[in-house]
C-alpha cells in the first residue's frame, strides 16, 4: 500500500480524491482480469492515470483523505476474493520508452518486459535477455528486483523515476538502492519509470541467447495456463521445485486451483479458480514440504485484499 489506513472509504470520499484525475476511472472493478492468475475480487475503484502528472494527483487525492492506494502490477500478486478497499492504480497507460545516449535506455513503468527486450534487441543493446519469458511491467520489476538465472533488474538498473507518498517527484540513483533476492529496498511511493543501462552488441547473439532462454521456459513452465509465476522463492542451495514434486504435490488440486504438472513452483488456474482455493493449495503445499523435508518455503507473491 501505498497510502491510507486501513478504513473503508465512502464513495463521496473517493470521487473527491479523484476530482482532477484525467485518466480513466473505473468503479467497481474486478481484478481479477488484470491478474496473470486471474483470482480475486473487486476495487472499490481503478484508477488508470493518463500520465505522470496524473499519478501525483491521485497520490495527493488519496493522501489528503487518507485513502489506501496502492499499485497492481498484476503478474506476481494474488489478490483476495474479497478485494481491495480504497484506489488501486493500474500504471498501463505509461508506455513511453526511450534511447538516450551511451547506451542508456528510459522506460516508463507500465511498460511490458517483452517490449522492452523487443525495444532492446531492435537498437542492438544487450542486458535485458535475462527477463526472457517474464511476462511482467517494468515497474514490477524495479519493485520486484526481478530476475532469473541469468540476471536480474539491479545489474542494469541505473536510476528509477520515483513519486513520493507526498506526491513528488524525484530519481532515485540505483547505487544508493538496496537489492535483495527479487525484492528492491524503496521508500514508500510509486515506481514510474527506470534507466537501465545497456550495451552494444550484436543482434544475433541478443536473439540467440533469448530464444535458447525461452525455449527452456517453455519446455518446463505451465505458460500457457493463468498463473503467477513462480510460488515460493528457491531456499538457498535448493530448490522449490525439486522439493515440492519430491514431496509427491505435483496436481494436487483444491477447486480449480492447481499444483502445475509441469512444474512443481507453479499453481495454474484450471478455470474458476478462487484466491481462497489458491491460497489454501499453497498452505498445503508449505505445510507438506515443511513436515517431510523441515524446509519452510517463502512466498514469492505478494498477496494483497481483504479476507
Ligand atoms: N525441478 C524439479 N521439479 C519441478 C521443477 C523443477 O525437480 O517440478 C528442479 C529442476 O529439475 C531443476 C531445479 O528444480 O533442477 C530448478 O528448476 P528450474 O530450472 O525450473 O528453475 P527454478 O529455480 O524452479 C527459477 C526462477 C524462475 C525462472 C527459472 C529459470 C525462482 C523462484 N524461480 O526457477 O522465475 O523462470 O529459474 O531461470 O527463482 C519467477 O520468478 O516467477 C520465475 C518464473
Amino acid at each position: 500500500m501505498v497510502t491510507g489506513q486501513r478504513r473503508v472509504p465512502s464513495v463521496p470520499m473517493l470521487r473527491r480524491a479523484l476530482l482532477h484525475v484525467e485518466g480513466e476511472i473505473r468503479w467497481h472493478e474486478p481484478l481479477a482480469s488484470h491478474t496473470s492468475l486471474q483470482v480475486g475480487g473487486l476495487a472499490d475503484v481503478l484508477v488508470i492515470p493518463a500520465d505522470v502528472e496524473d499519478v501525483v494527483r491521485v497520490v495527493r487525492g488519496a493522501r489528503m483523505s487518507h485513502i489506501p492506494l496502492m499499485v497492481l502490477g498484476g503478474t506476481n500478486v494474488i489478490i483476495r476474493d474479497k478485494g481491495i478497499r480504497g484506489i488501486v492504480m493500474l500504471l498501463k497507460q505509461l508506455t513511453q520508452i526511450q534511447e538516450e545516449p551511451k547506451q542508456m535506455v528510459y522506460a516508463q513503468a507500465g511498460v511490458r518486459l517483452p517490449r522492452l527486450m523487443q525495444f532492446a534487441l531492435s537498437r542492438k543493446l544487450s542486458g535485458m535477455e535475462w527477463a526472457a519469458g517474464i511476462p511482467g511491467t517494468v515497474g514490477g520489476g524495479v519493485v520486484m528486483n526481478a530476475g532469473t538465472r541469468l540476471g536480474e533488474m539491479r545489474d542494469v538498473l541505473q536510476a528509477v523515476d520515483f513519486v513520493t507518498i507526498h506526491g513528488k517527484q524525484k530519481r532515485i540513483d540505483a547505487s544508493t538502492l538496496s537489492f535483495l533476492y527479487r525484492k528492491t529496498l524503496l521508500p514508500r511511493g510509486i515506481v514510474i519509470g527506470a534507466w537501465m543501462q545497456l550495451t552494444s552488441a550484436v543482434q544475433e547473439t541478443i536473439q540467440s541467447a533469448t530464444k535458447h532462454y525461452l525455449q527452456y521456459r517453455k519446455a518446463t513452465q505451465p505458460l500457457t495456463l493463468p498463473n503467477a509465476g513462480s510460488v515460493f522463492k528457491n531456499p538457498t542451495g535448493d530448490s522449490a521445485g525439486r522439493l515440492i514434486e519430491a514431496a509427491g504435490l505435483k496436481g494436487l488440486r483444491i477447486g480449480d486451483a492447481e499444483v502445475s504438472t509441469k512444474h512443481a513452483n507453479f499453481i495454474v488456474n484450471r478455470g474458476a479458480a478462487t484466491a481462497e482455493q489458491v491460497l489454501l493449495l499453497v498452505r498445503k503445499v508449505r505445510d507438506r514440504v515443511a513436515r517431510k523435508f523441515g524446509v519452510r518455503l517463502k512466498l514469492e507473491w505478494k498477496v494483497v485484499g481483504e479476507k
